[in-house]
């Protein structure tokens, strides 16, 4: 037991079912139906080999969510090959979730095998955008679909998902109301190695924020600035953008309009008050790149014109925020700087991501897009620590307790089923 949850030390799973969420949200090219990282299924190989090597049956849940934010989710069928090429042993993948394909597969499961169901998404009761109109409880989410049907067939679960511990959903939380309940041995190593180092970080402590996941970007900031713990916000991409929308400076019409298109007007009046107060503190690009004719295009922010899209921060701002990386102590990174995808977009991403490599400061980096740089830019030995949880690590640096933690604070506490 380590901070009031089970560990797998804990576990006796021999011959078992066991329920293991495991987050395996990774890129994905939609076009080739390729994934464009596989670190998230690295990280949770040995928890998975593990319970196979100890004679459990394993059925394996996740989500894949997609590059626009909670809109299109795609299949786990890639990750299946992927885990049994790392695993070196078969991997069985059903495209079902919890109807009656899927529980007959459960059912046929041998000591030691492993199965993959579907993205858990794909039922509507698993939905970011349900979760948070809904806001069902713990007890209510043991009543879902997915939870009522599953439950039934297991003897234990496993949370390995210290990613999307931020989550308040029944793949995550609705379980552990009704097995018994552990920590997988990724989510053991994340969740205790962050919550000792983050406790007091050596300052100046600086957070970049870039990419394009607003939501999370937006909750944290307003935290992170209040209770002091950021002392100063280098912003990039999207969130970079939405505040210069705020102050009235030019992005580009194309800029605009994709954050208009994208519904996220409403974060330009949360930044127009965040930078009210604390915007002393938060850093905002002084030029911004755009392409045209596959060439890069540069110019202050004042003078942007009005016919592009803004896709990276500037040479000017990436040499300020390099050394402001320089001289901090402690530097959390979330989301790019701009497209970094593309060359002529990259810049920015970069030179930010060599300034995390040369600073003396302690780095802790999360988020899909934030390791992807980082392995493309063959950075990955140079940072202090890397956690395959974005959303979830920054939640965690509010101080928030994650709904999966207390989750599994209760799981703990839970007995096995007698008879099934
Ligand atoms: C992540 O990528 O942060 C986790 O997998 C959670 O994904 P989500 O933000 O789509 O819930």
């Amino acid at each position: 037991m380590r901070f009031g949850i089970k560990t797998l030390d804990d576990a006796s799973v021999q011959g078992k079912t066991v329920l293991c969420r495991v987050d395996i949200n990774q890129p994905v090219d939609r076009v080739s139906g390729t994934l464009k990282s596989i670190n998230r299924i690295q990280a949770c190989v040995p928890t998975i080999r593990e319970l196979s090597d100890k004679g459990a049956k394993v059925v394996l849940l996740a989500h894949q969510g997609s590059d626009i934010e909670y809109k299109n989710y795609y299949t786990t069928k890639p990750h299946a090959a992927v885990l049994s090429r790392l695993l070196e042993r078969e991997v069985r993948w059903i495209d079902d979730v919890c109807g009656p394909a899927a529980r007959d597969r459960i059912r046929t499961l041998k000591d030691g095998q492993i199965l993959l169901l579907d993205n858990v998404r794909f039922v509507a009761e698993e939905q970011t955008l349900f979760e948070m109109k809904l806001r069902l409880s713990h007890e209510q989410q043991a009543q879902t679909q997915l939870v009522t049907k599953l439950a039934p067939l297991a003897d234990l679960y496993v949370c390995d998902a210290f990613a999307a511990a931020h989550r308040d959903q029944p793949s995550l939380c609705g379980f552990e109301q009704v097995l018994p309940s552990y920590m997988g041995r990724l989510f053991e190593k994340e969740f205790c190695t962050v919550s000792q180092v983050m406790e007091a970080p050596d300052r100046p402590c600086v957070f970049v924020l870039g990419g394009a996941k607003i939501s999370d970007a937006f909750l944290m900031m307003n935290t992170v600035l209040a209770r002091g713990v950021a002392d100063q916000v280098l912003t990039g991409g999207l969130v970079a953008n939405i505040f210069l929308t705020a102050l009235g400076r030019p992005i580009g019409q194309g800029s605009l309009d994709f954050i208009l298109k994208s519904n996220y007007g409403e974060y330009i009046e949360r930044a127009k008050e965040l930078y009210a107060q604390f915007g002393r503190r938060i850093c905002l690009p002084e030029d911004l790149a755009w392409v045209k004719d596959n060439q890069r295009c540069e110019s202050p922010v004042p003078q942007v014109p009005d016919d592009i899209t803004a896709v990276d921060i500037g040479h000017r701002t990436a040499e300020r925020y390099r050394e402001a990386i320089l001289s901090a102590k402690t530097v959390f990174v979330n989301g790019p700087m701009g497209v970094f995808e593309q060359e002529p977009s990259e810049y920015g991403t970069r030179q930010v991501w060599q300034a995390l490599a040369d600073t003396q400061g302690f780095t802790v980096l999360g988020g899909g897009d934030s390791i992807t740089a980082t392995e493309k830019y063959k950075l990955t030995d140079k940072m202090g620590y890397i956690c395959t949880g974005g959303g979830a690590l920054i939640r965690f640096l509010t101080g928030e307790e994650l709904p999966v933690v207390r989750a599994l604070r209760h799981g703990a506490e839970v007995s096995e089923p007698k008879m099934r």
